[in-house]
């Protein structure tokens, strides 16, 4: 009796287990992709608003904001090093977000390809985490944005916003380094900028993409007339020693250095591992790129728009990053951007102020252009949150609202206010590290999920078309897995730990509501 009832039970759990790692089919899936109607996006998007779609999210915060800071506190003009070794982690993530994306094209991106290769749970997790990426990596950058916007008020008209109004209530002034005793309350310009931005997403996807190209033009257009201009303004002495040694100046003077001090470069603020500690803050100028991929289910011709959208722009981006961190380390000594605010917020503006005479108007101007290019990383960001959220839906993980398309717009219009909601009340009250560093923890953790599945599939799945395939796998998605991983331990351990906090809450919810409502577990329901 008892063992039978001992064997009952435990079919029981492998049942449970099952139903936690049940998979979605893939040809379920790509019968989806091929759906058409009124309940479905609209496939409007080619190849270059995709391309267009990849650099809007990707320029914006970290190249403007991330380069001094980078270079300033660690990797000196070893900052290109810095974006190349981060550019090489994505590159490789890159890859395998191609695959998936040209042989699913479905909303949903890495969530989508977890559902069909590592099941329900995983790929619940990934969704939850992507939350991560998008909604908190577009609250950074609208808080971002509400600093600059200061900037362009005090640079303009002469006055600023009341510090209380544009700050979270976790956040004090300080006036030449002593406490003012004002308080933040609300971070009110970086809720408006995410109302306004909301309102075009919901508009439609094709309106989204044209505002997006829009100022994708003038970012990249502004970004090439610093590199241009500033060129001539690079004095050589700046560039002297690309990677800044962690031996200390007297003893460099005095020609002391032993055997043993040519290690002190691996572990210390400055050094090889400075460029590497750089490599991790600069990783945030990147994150983005994989956000073509969640428009894959609105795009024209997937199988070459997204090799086109994803790669290119990562390519395209790369090396903007590296000749414009070139530049601005050879205008202004890396030394003079260890402090924050006139250091690393309003870096290029200050170079540009005090080295670039005779350009003093574009310094003013490069605000304008800073602030449209990260409306652009908000939209895009917005778009992906939502196309993830709609899919979650879809399949029941998540309330129906989700996936209601708009009947005139055709767009996830609920999806989108209810998102506007959850980035508004980070935007508002949390302050901009904290997120920033919770995005780029949460979006390596999805690289990772992503590399790994392109290894699974190629074992499950491995006759489905492929009309883009990962050279040398499984070593390439595993570069990828090891790279992402360095750059997760470079986050520290209080980000590891928001993380484990974020994916437990995620646990709550699966097991409280979405796992009742799983389409794929639950069939009879509708
Ligand atoms: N890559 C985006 C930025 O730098 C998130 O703002």
């Amino acid at each position: 009796m008892l063992i039978i009832k001992f064997l009952l039970s435990y079919s029981q759990i492998i049942k449970y287990k099952m139903s936690l790692f049940i998979k979605k089919p893939l040809d379920k899936l790509l019968a989806e992709a091929a759906e058409t109607g009124e309940h479905t996006l609209k496939r409007t998007l080619g190849s270059g608003a995709l391309l267009a779609l990849g650099v809007g999210a990707i320029i914006g915060a970290g190249i403007f904001v991330r380069t001094a800071a980078a270079a300033g506190n660690h990797a000196g003009p070893g900052v290109m090093i810095s974006y190349i070794i981060a550019g090489i982690g994505c590159a490789f993530a890159g890859l395998c977000y191609v695959e998936f994306a040209s042989m699913i094209p479905i909303a949903g991106s890495a969530y989508t390809y977890s559902y069909a290769t590592m099941g329900e749970l995983i790929a619940w997790i990934i969704g939850w985490d992507l939350i991560l990426e998008y909604a908190l990596g577009a609250a950074t950058v609208a808080i971002a944005w509400s600093e600059y916007l200061n900037k362009f008020c005090e640079h303009y008209f002469g006055f600023t916003i009341p510090y209380e109004w544009c700050h979270s209530p976790f956040q004090s002034e300080m006036i030449n380094g002593m406490a003012s005793g004002v308080h933040g309350i609300m971070n009110i310009p970086a809720l408006v900028v995410l109302a306004l931005l909301t309102l075009i997403l919901i508009k439609g996807t094709k309106e989204s993409a044209n505002f997006n190209s829009i100022i994708v033009i003038i970012k990249v257009v502004i970004v090439l007339v610093f590199i241009g201009l500033g060129w001539s303004f690079i004095r050589p002495e700046n560039h002297a020693q690309i990677i800044p040694t962690n031996i200390g100046e007297t003893q460099l003077m005095n020609g002391e250095i032993g055997f043993f001090d040519f290690f002190k470069n691996f572990w210390g603020e400055f050094g090889v591992s400075g460029v590497l500690k750089g490599a991790g803050i600069v990783f945030f100028a990147y994150v983005g790129f994989d956000a073509v991929s969640t428009a894959a289910q609105e795009a024209k011709n997937p199988q070459k728009g997204m090799p086109i959208g994803i790669l290119g722009s990562l390519a395209f981006c790369t090396v903007l990053y590296i000749l414009f961190s070139y530049v601005l380390t050879g205008i202004a000594n890396y030394s003079e951007f260890s402090v924050t605010g006139e250091g690393h917020e309003a870096a290029v503006a200050y170079a540009i102020n005090k080295y670039m005479i005779g350009y003093e108007w574009f310094g003013g101007l490069i605000t304008i252009a800073i602030l449209a290019g990260f409306s652009s990383v908000i939209l895009v960001m917005l778009l992906g949150q939502s196309r993830v959220f709609y899919s979650m839906s879809k399949d029941g993980l998540l309330p129906k609202a989700f996936s209601e398309i708009h009947p005139k717009y055709k767009t996830p219009a609920k999806a989108t206010m209810w998102l506007f909601l959850l980035v508004g009340i980070f935007a508002a009250f949390v302050p901009g590290d904290v997120v920033g560093d919770m995005c780029s923890i949460g979006t390596l953790f999805a690289f990772i999920l992503v590399s790994a599945g392109v290894i699974i599939m190629r074992k499950t799945n491995p006759d489905t078309p492929r009309p883009f395939r990962v050279a040398l796998v499984p070593l390439i998605p595993i570069l990828g897995i090891v790279v992402c991983g360095l750059m997760i331990i470079g986050l520290g351990a209080e980000n590891w730990i928001r993380l484990f906090i974020w994916l437990a809450i995620g646990f709550v919810i699966y097991f409280g509501y979405s796992k009742k409502h799983s389409k794929l577990n639950n069939p009879d329901k509708k």
